[in-house]
């Protein structure tokens, strides 16, 4: 089933999709290349997607790109990673705009190296008015850093006597992640066979639907995101009710969406 163009009036499009783009390095080694190959690979993935997204009527794609745990890895790996992120910005950026896409990142992007991050903070400022999809990249990102850094702020807004400590909520918390004004993503999918979370958006998922595949990122296709967008307008998302609640809330226009 396509659930391109086509199917968009029918089935339900995920307002956010959120994405582990895992396997460039496997990819790469099975080719007998370089595992640098397989990002480089990855990169047009990468515009593939996001022109797909966009297609569906996508409104947020979050990329994890860079977790705060591959700074361990090769130095030589890391260098290249970082550069090609910078090359790919700087090529990427007219067709973002062409595209109504604008760029947002999260995470700890203080540690990466400046050019890079200027190249992405310029393509932030070019891309901001664009009313599109939203491509927002999680680089030098990890769940658990944000979260720390979600109550050390807290804690030093409850101590200046701008946050009520008996008062913080949910909401609260929310407003103080780097996905502040961004909803949940509706759908996770991870590419490259591994099924776990890997340190991303561990809050922010607390209901979102998973989708795991074995295929490795360079090949992961515009039909293979279709489909995984198809199988999530077939799921029945209960947030702890029951089945019964849900397809009451949904045929009873004057309810407010479940799950908020
Ligand atoms: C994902 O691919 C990209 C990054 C983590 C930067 P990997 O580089 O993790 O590829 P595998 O998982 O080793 O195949
Ligand atoms: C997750 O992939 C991070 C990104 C895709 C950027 P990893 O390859 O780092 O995850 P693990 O090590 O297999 O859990
Ligand atoms: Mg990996």
């Amino acid at each position: 089933m396509n659930a391109g163009k086509d199917s968009q009036a029918t089935a339900k499009v995920p307002v956010h999709v959120a994405i582990i783009m895992d396997g460039n390095g496997r990819w790469a080694q099975a080719r007998g290349l370089d595992r640098s190959e397989g990002h480089v690979e990855g990169v047009n993935t990468v515009r593939r997607i996001t022109e797909a997204a966009s297609e569906a009527g996508v409104k947020y794609l979050t990329l994890y790109a860079f977790s705060t745990e591959n700074w361990k890895r090769p130095q030589a790996e890391v260098d290249a990673l970082m550069h090609l992120i910078g090359i790919a910005i700087e090529r990427e950026t007219p067709d973002l705009i062409k595209n109504n896409v604008r760029l947002t990142m999260i995470g700890d992007v203080e540690r990466m190296p400046a050019e890079a991050l200027e190249r992405l903070r310029g393509c932030i400022a070019k891309t901001s008015h664009c009313t599109g999809l939203t491509l927002n990249l999680a680089l030098s990102y990890s769940a658990r850093w944000e979260i720390v850094d979600a109550v050390g702020r807290i804690s030093a807004d409850v101590k200046a006597g701008k946050l009520d400590a008996a008062e913080i909520d949910d909401a609260t918390v929310a407003r103080y992640l780097t996905t502040a004004g961004i909803p949940d993503p509706d759908l996770l999918i991870r590419t490259g066979g591994d099924t776990r979370v890997s340190n991303f958006l561990l809050w922010q998922i607390a209901y979102t639907e998973l989708f795991f595949t074995p295929v490795y990122w360079p090949d992961f296709s515009k039909q293979d995101f279709f489909d995984a967008i198809a199988g999530f307008g077939n799921r029945e998302r209960r947030f702890g009710l029951t089945g019964e609640q849900v397809r009451h809330a949904e045929s009873s226009p004057e309810n407010p969406r479940i799950g908020e």
